[in-house]
């Protein structure tokens, strides 16, 4: 068996519970003896905890899409060198709630065409993806409702409503077929713990096929 760091995301639309499942995952595989990191963007850093700030509070109009593509970019390079880099290289598993994928789609198809300047700035300042994506795929209604119904002060693509929604929905379905590689699609419309086992079942398939012990 081998100890190799693993690099794993959660990704789908606001309220549809990624942040309950990436919680869930790094309790069960702590449970298991393995040494993980559970984090989150924007964010997860000192440095990209300040940018969150800036992008998620206030006026959503506040940054264009291209201004906003650098902070998101800007906060993941912070995250990444600070956090998510060493703790790889200290062979831990990492799970981040949201990476890359939700800026390909955030700002690279909500606000315009701009899919390419975001894999362009990927490439020449963050150049990694996560080993595994979990896509939370639900109804955009349902998930829209959840969303609404935490009612924090960090509102975004929540108040841009349900038919933003359902175009986010199938953007992570298509980029879910894109990287099918790293992609794994989850039902998240059962039940916390049915999807949770759901989640769990994959995650033990690709540490075993991956040969990686805790
Ligand atoms: P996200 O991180 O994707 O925005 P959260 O994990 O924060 O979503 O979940 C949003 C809300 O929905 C929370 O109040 C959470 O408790 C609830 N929730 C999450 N998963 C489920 C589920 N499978 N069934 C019902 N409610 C859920
Ligand atoms: P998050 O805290 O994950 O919100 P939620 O729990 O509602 O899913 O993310 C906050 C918002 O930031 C969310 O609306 C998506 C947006 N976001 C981007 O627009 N681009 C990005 O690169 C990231 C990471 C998030």
């Amino acid at each position: 068996m081998q100890k190799t760091g693993l690099f794993i995301s959660f990704e789908g639309i606001d309220g549809s519970g990624k942040s309950t499942q990436a919680r869930l995952l790094a309790d069960h595989l702590t449970s298991q003896g393995y040494d993980v990191v559970l984090t989150r963007e924007p964010g997860g850093s000192e440095g990209a905890e300040e940018i969150r700030a800036l992008v998620l509070k206030g006026d959503p109009d506040r940054w264009s899409a291209e201004t906003e593509i650098l902070l998101f970019t800007a906060a993941r390079r912070d995250h990444l060198e600070r956090l998510i880099g060493p703790a790889l290289a200290e062979d831990k598993i990492v799970i981040c709630d949201r990476f890359a994928d939700s800026t390909r789609l955030y700002q690279g198809l909500s606000r315009g065409h701009l899919r390419g300047i975001v894999d362009q700035l990927h490439n020449l300042m963050i150049g990694r993806e996560p080993d595994l994506t979990f896509l939370i795929d639900m109804h955009p209604e349902t998930s829209l409702q959840r969303a609404l119904d935490r009612q924090g002060d960090e509102e975004r693509f929540e108040t841009f409503g349900a038919d933003l929604q359902r175009r986010m929905r199938q953007g992570f379905l298509d980029l879910a077929n894109e990287f099918a590689g790293r992609f794994r699609v989850i039902d998240g419309s059962h039940p916390i713990k049915d999807v949770a086992k759901a989640v769990s079942h994959v995650l033990s398939d690709e540490l075993q096929r991956r040969n990686v012990s805790s």
